[in-house]
């Protein structure tokens, strides 16, 4: 295995999100963009590449989350799969096979390598004291405790890890636990598991770290100081009621420990992908030999898991492969704070996915991805990237050498005439470009890479600008023909070269050269000597990026600085003396009742509607974010409630002229203010 070992093909797995809550931009940025990055590139480059993800629907996180909502574990993670699944799939994650660790398939996957371990006498039994809940009879595993950091102190410590200081902790190490169920003070009673002996697979372990190459300095630093405190042996089983169910005669009531079978969930996602292609061996060729380069995308908190204790089970199985790397990442924060799912202090996908384009985001996030250490999401900088880069140099240097394509060239691929020194320079970028990017691609630096790209793309704009096309046209018709042909050889390029971080753009930008191809199946090999023959007819020309408006995103700013920021005090004081406001401020604001005269969905926008509105003489338009709760046709001759004299604003480039008016209960449903007389639209509300 390492460098001696010709790979033959690549399996990469993204971490299995608990299905216990929604996807936000810190998962997006930790473990999934950076994968789907690796894996369209890797297929670009005509490799054989399978990519396997999803949800993990075991463990106390799940059973917790049903308990507090009232309803069933199984209620919980089908939610969860199918939203996740969903928004995955609208920001491009380009999973082979998005699996979940309930299906049949996988609890057989599991018990089978349960048993493999067990009759090779891999594990050790034994009973201990463990804190029992006597109110609600049961054992108090991981998160199902609370109490005091034996190590920091930090008094909200979880059975299974303290998140003040990091430690990893067992729940009898807890000081002064609770029940995380009734609150009540737990006993100690006598219980049987199954542990994994790290301690004595350790040095196997070790013997492996040391054969890997290329791994990051975050990783090999984790992995290196928990193999210098000691592995301690782990219980791979736990007194649970869900889970998969561990198979032997005598383990009635418990289950595999969640970080036992979730990560063999890639194993079992890889074997139903096979199942689906028709061939149910096909995953062996991916995990049961050692010509494929296994690479697992996860977030630093994953790290002890797949680098140590995974690769150990799997050590002790003996016949699958192990992974060449673990590119795991540090965290993404939110505005300078902690991202926090119980505070909702996060950006989540699906709400981002109704308002905002998907590539400028894939754009910011890998552009500032916590690859080596943690980093910060800030709206008003990803405006700026989305303004300043992608809209004035990448989509501005497409769109100009389109337009001047089109009104100069009727539409066609002008003739390459002499070359001269700016024009040689161009060509050589273009011709380096695809190796440049790749081979930051290959290791794992994608920052790096998206950086790579971008210089392409500000080295054409400056060579549009150096050469001049808009003077050369007149006096030098031949060589503003050269620029053009050089400008359009590099539109091609790029389209391509962005595929793997713009995949939507890309297909926008490949058709807007003519190609009615797939970008997708392009080859990244061909990028440097792919050519466009004089006379080749380019496509429609549409613009690439546009330029977003502070008034955008003022909303997602003024809502996280309204939730308490992690770690400060709650804003009480500000509830109680919530401003009040005098019958001239109300008096400002005019209500008016309208009709619905017209109502179309907005394109790529799941929750906007446009709506063409009555109020008496006057008719205007408003976009609504009400898709998800109304269909258009619901809303036709509807009266509706309007702040009538709201600042015009484009949404989605579409002018809204006011705003109307419903509540939202705390799903997230809709309900439109109406009257309950009829009355004329146009009145006024006072
Ligand atoms: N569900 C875990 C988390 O979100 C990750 C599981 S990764 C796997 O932290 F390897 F176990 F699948
Ligand atoms: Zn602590």
């Amino acid at each position: 295995m390492g460098m001696m070992t010709e790979y033959k093909r690549i399996l990469v797995t993204s971490a299995l999100p608990y299905a216990n809550g929604p996807i936000h931009l810190g998962h997006l940025a930790g473990a999934y963009l950076p994968a789907d990055i690796y894996v369209r590139y890797q297929r670009l480059k005509k490799r054989d590449v399978v990519y396997i993800c999803g949800s993990d629907e075991h463990g106390v996180p799940i059973t917790i989350a049903a308990e507090k909502k009232g309803v069933s574990p199984q209620e919980i993670v089908d939610e969860f799969h199918t939203r996740n699944k969903a928004a995955f799939a609208k920001f491009g994650m380009s999973f082979d096979y998005y699996g979940r660790t309930s299906s049949p398939v996988h609890h057989r996957t599991s018990q089978e390598i349960f048993t493999a371990l067990h009759d090779k006498g891999v594990f050790i039994r034994k009973s201990e004291q463990q804190l029992y809940d006597a109110k609600v009879k049961m054992f108090l595993p991981d998160r199902y405790v609370k109490g005091e950091c034996p190590h920091c102190g930090f008094g909200e410590a979880y059975g299974d890890q303290c998140e003040k200081c990091g430690s990893s902790l067992s729940p009898t190490e807890l000081l002064n636990p609770i029940s995380a169920l009734t609150g009540e003070k737990p006993q100690l009673r006598e219980t049987e598991h199954w542990y994994i002996p790290l301690g004595k697979l350790q040095k196997q372990v070790e013997e492996w770290i040391a054969t890997r190459q290329g791994w990051k300095a975050n990783v090999i630093g984790q992995v290196k100081s928990w193999l210098k405190d000691g592995l301690a042996d782990r219980a791979v089983t736990r007194d649970l009621n869900w889970g998969v169910a561990v198979p032997l005669p005598d383990a009635e009531g418990k289950v595999l420990y969640v970080w036992f079978d979730a990560p063999i969930g890639y194993i079992s996602a890889t074997k139903e992908w096979a199942l689906q292609k028709g061939d149910a061996d096909l995953w062996k060729k991916y995990w049961q030999n050692d010509d494929t380069k296994l690479v697992h995308f996860i977030g630093k908190d994953n790290i002890v898991f797949h680098c140590i204790m995974f690769p150990a089970m799997l050590m002790a199985h003996g016949n699958y492969v192990l992974p060449d790397n673990v590119p795991a990442n540090e965290f993404l924060n939110l505005e300078g704070n902690k991202l926090s799912t119980s505070k909702n202090y996060a950006v989540w996908l699906e709400d981002y996915a109704g308002k905002f384009e998907i590539d400028p985001l894939r754009y910011y996030l890998a552009a500032t991805a916590p690859e080596s250490k943690d980093s910060d999401f800030v709206w008003q900088e990803y405006l700026t990237r989305n303004n300043s880069e992608l809209a004035d140099i990448l989509g501005n240097f497409i769109n100009r050498t389109l337009a001047f394509a089109n009104k100069q060239f009727a539409d066609k691929v002008p003739v390459r005439g002499d070359v001269d020194a700016l024009d040689r320079d161009m060509l050589e970028t273009i011709a380096q470009a695809a190796d440049k990017i790749g081979a930051a691609i290959e290791t794992y630096e994608f920052r790096k890479a998206l950086t790579l790209f971008m210089n392409v793309a500000r080295a054409a704009n400056k060579y549009f600008n150096d050469q001049e096309p808009w003077k050369t046209v007149s006096e030098k018709p031949a060589k503003c023909a050269t620029t053009l042909n050089i400008c359009l050889h590099a539109c091609n390029a790029l389209a391509v070269l962005m595929a793997p971080f713009l995949p939507f753009s890309a297909v926008k930008a490949w058709a807007m050269m003519g190609h009615e191809t797939d970008v997708h199946k392009q080859a990244w090999d061909d990028v440097s000597h792919m050519e466009l023959q004089a006379g080749y007819k380019l496509g429609r020309t549409e613009i690439l990026f546009r330029k977003m408006e502070e008034k955008e995103i003022e909303p997602e700013i003024a809502r996280l600085k309204t939730i308490q920021a992690p770690g400060s005090q709650p804003p009480v004081a500000e509830a109680a003396t919530e401003t009040k406001i005098s019958l001239e401020d109300l008096a400002r604001v005019q209500l008016r009742v309208a009709t619905v005269v017209a109502a179309e969905k907005v394109e790529k926008a799941d929750k906007l509607l446009k709506l063409d509105i009555k109020m008496g003489a006057e008719q205007r338009q408003i976009v609504a974010g009400i898709a998800l709760t109304y269909s258009p046709e619901a809303l036709i001759g509807k009266k509706i409630i309007v702040v009538a004299n709201l600042q015009p604003a484009k949404i989605r480039g579409i002018e809204s002229n006011g705003m109307l008016l419903a509540a939202q209960d705390d799903q997230g449903n809709l309900s439109l203010l109406g009257l309950d007389r009829d009355v004329n639209d146009g009145a006024p509300i006072r």
